[in-house]
């Protein structure tokens, strides 16, 4: 194991091309809770009955107040170590460096990452139904759902992707690009059971480069990995990222 965390270490630092894809794992050290698993937000909840147009659509308003809750949670939490390393991973590489992240709670952007495809939307943002203007959500609390639009006055839903619903085509676009040219993809916090997002350390394997996991459990995607450190996403990355001896 330590060979192959040198290894990475050494492939990481002269990569000029780093794709790195993250999962609600990396904010549960925010004390942000992550979907799946026990005390997951899933649990108790079938995803169809809040994160869906379907859902929407029948009550607005219980989606609304599941989603004003989740709002308020994410504003009260700050980004941890991890956030911050995948910021200053971005500095270091510049230009080749992307990062995708699947969760919706604003924290990479708060800590400072500006080469970011957030591929599911943002929870601190809303949409409007009808002119499609997007807009910021007022502080918490002063915030009663559901938003107004300031362009045409019409209710605004969450501006997140739900399920059933298509990913923004150039977004993917994108990401897929980027992990398809890697030189070295980091996959860090997700069960990598969602698609499209779970193939993307999928397709950097196929183009034959280097994929490095970091998930304090299994997952599909650890057969693939070139290596897979057991250990949650501050730890981990801490661990990748410190200079090789
Ligand atoms: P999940 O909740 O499915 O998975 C979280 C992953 O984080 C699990 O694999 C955990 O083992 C891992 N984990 C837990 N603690 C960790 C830690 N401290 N450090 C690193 N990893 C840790 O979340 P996602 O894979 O992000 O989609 O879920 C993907 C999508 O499914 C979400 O974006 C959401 C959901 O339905 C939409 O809302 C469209
Ligand atoms: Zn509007």
């Amino acid at each position: 194991m330590e060979e192959g965390l040198n290894q990475a270490r050494q492939r990481l630092r002269q990569a000029r091309r780093v794709a790195v894809l993250t999962g609600a794992g990396i904010s549960a050290e925010s004390g942000i809770p992550t979907f799946r698993g026990s005390g997951g937000l899933w649990e108790g909840f079938r995803p169809e009955e809040l994160a869906t147009p379907e859902a929407y659509a029948r009550d607005p308003e219980k989606v609304w107040r599941w989603y004003a809750w989740r709002y308020r949670q994410v504003m009260e939490a700050e980004p941890n170590l991890a956030h911050r390393l995948l910021a200053e991973l971005e500095a270091q590489k510049g230009n080749g460096f992307l990062l995708v992240t699947q969760n919706v709670d604003g924290l990479h952007a708060r800590a400072g990452s500006r080469r970011l495809v957030e591929l599911h939307g943002n929870i601190t943002r809303a949409r409007c139904e009808r002119c499609g203007h997007r807009q910021p959500l007022p502080p918490p609390a002063e915030f009663e759902p559901p938003p107004r639009c300031q362009r045409c006055g019409s209710r605004m839903r969450p501006d997140v992707v739900w399920f059933g619903e298509f990913l923004d085509a150039d977004l993917l676009a994108k990401a897929e690009r980027a992990f398809m040219t890697a030189e070295v993809a980091l996959v860090i916090g997700t069960s990598a059971v969602v698609e499209p997002a779970a193939s993307l350390g999928r397709v950097t394997k196929s183009a034959g480069a280097y994929l490095v996991e970091i998930n304090p459990e299994p997952t599909p995607l650890t057969p693939l990995a070139d290596l897979s450190l057991r250990s949650g996403a501050s730890e981990g990355l801490a661990k990748l990222l410190k200079e090789a001896e």
